[in-house]
């Protein structure tokens, strides 16, 4: 890390993205207009069983965000606050969509906080019309032949296809 970007803001957007949707990207535009740069974090996570791969989530939101040099994308695994420890961010940035995500969200912002007090939390809510927006409902409407469009990037939808072609 070079003495400038150690200076500059940076603010990690950690999740699944699986796929990443309207509201992440409403959500990375409002971080942009506060920080310097934003890096989204794909979590790696054994556990769950994504439709897209980490590989596929890292290409598509560096399709969405070509030519958009402050937004990064990059991959974690283990404690997130270690994680924005090592790439030198002191904030973290979720979204909050509506009050039923308060609790959980409240909850992993104390925790990080406990671990690591340096690392702050912020919440940005996305526009409303993304409010009741989520990769797994997208994903749902998708597989059962519902319009998505206006709902993920276009770059989103094309993948969604080439997957349910290519598994044909
Ligand atoms: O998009 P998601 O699934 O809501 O994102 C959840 C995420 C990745 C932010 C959360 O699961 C996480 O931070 N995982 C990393 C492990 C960790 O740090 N756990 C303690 C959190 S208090």
């Amino acid at each position: 890390m070079t003495e400038s970007e150690r200076s500059a803001s940076l603010a990690v957007f950690p999740g699944s993205f699986d796929p990443i949707t309207n509201g992440h990207v409403d959500i990375i535009r409002r971080g942009l207009s506060v920080f310097d740069r934003v890096t989204v974090a794909i979590l790696v996570n054994q556990e769950k069983k994504p439709l897209f791969s980490v590989d596929e989530r890292v290409r598509i939101v560096r399709e969405v965000w070509e030519g958009e040099p402050r937004v990064q994308v990059d991959t974690f695994s283990g404690l997130l606050v270690d994680y924005a420890t090592r790439v030198g961010a002191s904030v973290i940035v979720r979204g909050l969509r509506a009050i039923s995500d308060f609790e959980y969200e409240f909850q992993m912002a104390l925790m990080n906080r406990r671990l690591k007090p340096r690392v702050e939390t912020v919440f940005m809510m996305p526009a409303e019309k993304y409010s009741y927006l989520s990769s797994r409902l997208v994903k749902e409407v998708f597989q059962l032949g519902g319009d998505i469009e206006g709902l993920v990037p276009d770059v989103v939808i094309r993948h969604l296809r080439d997957k349910r072609d290519g598994a044909r």
